[in-house]
């Protein structure tokens, strides 16, 4: 059975990869950032690999603040649109699915279904939305806006905004468009609905000017980590991003987030879990662990110390970085980040490092699984087992060098342990995933729709 089956998703977020470093690494190319070509043999790559979603992340913002630092860690500070760079990808792969970021905050239905649905259809069945309501002050400036909303204003927003655009995908019913020289009717009037919709977000009233997308709507995924984020990926999404970093805390977020799906008139089935796992993957361990050091070796001290500085939430810029962190300077609670705060907490008490051994140790809500490639198909399929995942959404710390392993070696261990595909099959993306294809909500009815809202 294809949904029994290990889903892979590869996490773009810088092109070089994922680690501070990575764009100094001996394997990486320059100009990667704004080469298509690049993008492109990733994207290839990446197909090769059988994976199921080639997926970008985006903020609509550079910073502009803290130069030293994000000049060294290019993160979002020079990188595609992400709809026009998988526009240009649907043309040159053909079975992969390309999931981009967009946000309900800072976005409008009618612009957003319109760009979904030409992807959907121009990649035919492989598109994917990444529905976030951005989480950074600096996004909401380049919007005229001083502030973000309030958390849970944003996520009324965003609920608001997914209904309305959904409505808008069920404009045309499915085969409406019949181009019938025979009538001499180009579509079929009564199956075209318009929208009236009068909400506390949006007002509007009209008709998305393209006919469904083929999956009927794109792929909805969702990364919510809050107790809303978690009742919005129950109600809205198909595909969940997870951030546990132990097989425990991902059996009971899996166990929690379907678990909520039920008040919303879901099955579990109708949602795939894919926690975040970073791989290195060797020949042997040992190999394995020196890729890693290699390229923490990369981190300029500037970057490690205002990460850490950041999740720490105290200033560390004075201090010398071959001894520990004064333990008067630490703060006794998290302001911001609990997670964040308490994983370098418990490091200091664990092992009293030195400040430049605490932050070439420190990893931000993930762990990279170092190993052989057994190593790494073990505990993919331990998690699959414990009903912790439905599949992963890996990320590289350099690229292409550890894609490049990865396919070479871990694809065909989990192929042989009959976990993950050995061709594409057949279909849209959503067929991929095991995911149903929606209804549209006014088949059958005539008139003008009303979206359909929490
Ligand atoms: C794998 C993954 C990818 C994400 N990608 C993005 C992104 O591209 N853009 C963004 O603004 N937020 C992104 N997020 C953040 C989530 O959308 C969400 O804001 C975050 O998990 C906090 O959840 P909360 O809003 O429920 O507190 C991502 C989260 C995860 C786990």
């Amino acid at each position: 059975m294809p949904t029994s089956q290990i889903k892979l998703a590869l996490l773009m977020q810088c092109a070089a990869g994922l680690h501070p470093g990575s764009w100094l690494h001996g394997g990486a190319t320059r100009g990667a950032a704004n080469s298509i070509e690049y993008y492109t043999a990733m994207a290839q790559l990446a197909e090769r690999g059988l994976f199921d979603l080639f997926f970008i992340a985006d903020t609509p913002a550079a910073r502009t603040e803290n130069l030293e630092a994000w000049s060294r860690y290019p993160l979002f500070m020079n990188s595609f649109e992400p709809m026009t760079l998988l526009a240009a990808l649907a043309g040159l792969t053909r079975h992969i699915g390309l999931g981009g970021t967009a946000s309900t905050s800072f976005t409008e239905p009618y612009n957003l279904a319109r760009q979904f649905a030409s992807l959907d259809h121009i990649s035919h069945g492989r598109a994917a939305w990444n529905v976030v309501t951005s989480a950074n002050a600096y996004v909401s400036l380049n919007f005229g806006l001083d502030a973000l909303p309030p958390h849970a204003e944003r996520y009324e927003r965003a609920r608001e905004h997914v209904a309305v655009t959904r409505a808008l995908w069920d404009t045309y019913e499915d085969g409406a468009v019949q181009e019938d020289a025979g009538t001499g009717q180009y579509f079929d009037p009564a199956k075209f609905h318009v929208l009236d919709h009068r909400g506390k977000h949006f007002r509007l009233h009209g008709a998305l000017n393209i006919a469904r997308p083929p999956q009927g709507y794109p792929v909805t995924i969702q990364a919510g980590a809050s107790d809303i984020g978690r009742d919005f990926a129950a109600e809205i999404a198909e595909l969940v991003f997870g951030t546990a970093t132990d097989l425990a805390e991902g059996v009971a977020f899996y166990a929690d987030v379907k678990g909520r799906m039920a008040k919303f008139g879901r099955d579990p089935g109708e949602m795939k879990i894919l926690p975040g796992l970073s791989v290195v993957v060797g020949r042997t361990r040992d190999e394995a662990r020196h890729k890693h050091e290699a390229m923490q070796a990369l981190m300029h001290p500037t970057v490690g110390r205002f990460f850490l500085s950041n999740d720490l939430e105290v200033d560390l810029s004075g201090l010398p970085l071959d001894e520990p962190i004064p333990p008067h300077l630490i703060p006794k609670e998290a302001q911001f980040h609990k997670a964040y705060f308490d994983q370098i907490v418990a490091a200091i008490r664990e092992r009293n490092p030195t400040l430049r051994e605490l932050f070439m140790s420190y990893e931000r809500g993930k762990s990279t699984m170092l190993g052989s490639p057994s190593d790494i198909a073990d505990t993919m399929q331990e998690w699959m087992e414990a009903g912790a995942a439905d599949g992963f959404m890996v990320t590289f710390n350099q690229l292409p060098g550890d894609m490049a392993a990865f396919v070479e070696l871990v694809v065909p261990e989990l192929q042989r342990r009959g976990l993950y595909r050995r061709s594409y099959e057949p279909g849209h993306l959503r067929d991929r995933l095991g995911l149903r294809r929606p209804p549209n909500q006014y088949a059958g009815s005539a008139g003008s729709g009303s979206a359909k809202l929490p």
